[in-house]
């Protein structure tokens, strides 16, 4: 099926690779905020400002759709299968559905305190400090996370599942997005 979200190597055939394809941009948008984070006790300059806006846009909007893809639509479908293989995987399924409550949390913080740098143009001691602890835990918790899941739980979940089963997730992650099927890349949507 030739349909693709952004510039991601992967498509709706593999939707375990898509979803890996998500955690690339996941870990570049953390190393935009881990970026920010040593200059918000400085006044905001306009290059900041676009960097910023951009990883908690990012964080905002396209991220709870990934947490979506895989809460909704991946982990049910792994807990379902009863194999021995997958109740080791689905063992460590609790766990990452806890990383995302977590990250989301942090993530809320991230927002609110980078609205406040973006608005304020500066930030007071304790929303700095504030926002470099969060970001630091967030990529605390992504490192290990993504780990688990790129080299766990997806490659698990691409063996086992059957073409019907990945056809089902690869429709309802487009449903998610609501994004045209398209045949080029100019047609793209981000
Ligand atoms: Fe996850
Ligand atoms: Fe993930």
């Amino acid at each position: 099926m030739p349909v693709q979200i952004g510039a991601q190597a992967h498509n709706f055939s593999d939707p375990t690779g898509l979803l890996s394809d998500c955690h690339r941009r996941i870990e570049m948008f953390l190393r935009t905020l881990e970026g920010v984070a040593p200059v918000v006790d400085r006044p905001l300059t306009e290059e900041t400002r676009v960097a910023l806006e951009s990883a908690l846009r990012y964080f905002r909007e396209a991220a709870p759709k990934h947490t979506a893809d895989e809460e909704e639509s991946l982990f049910p479908r792994l807990r379902k299968m009863h194999l021995p293989d997958v109740e080791a995987a689905i063992a460590r399924l609790d766990p990452l559905e806890h990383d995302h409550l977590l990250a989301g949390s942090l993530h809320a913080e991230v927002e609110e305190l980078g609205q406040r740098y973006l608005a304020a143009g500066s930030l007071e001691c304790t929303g700095v400090e504030a926002f470099r602890n969060a970001i630091a835990s967030l990529a605390s918790i992504y490192e290990q996370h993504i780990r688990i899941e790129d080299g766990l739980v997806f490659p698990l979940a691409a063996r086992l599942l059957s073409s019907t089963e990945k056809a089902a997730i690869a429709d309802e992650m487009v449903a998610r997005r609501k994004v045209r099927l398209v045949t080029s890349t100019s047609e793209m949507p981000r």
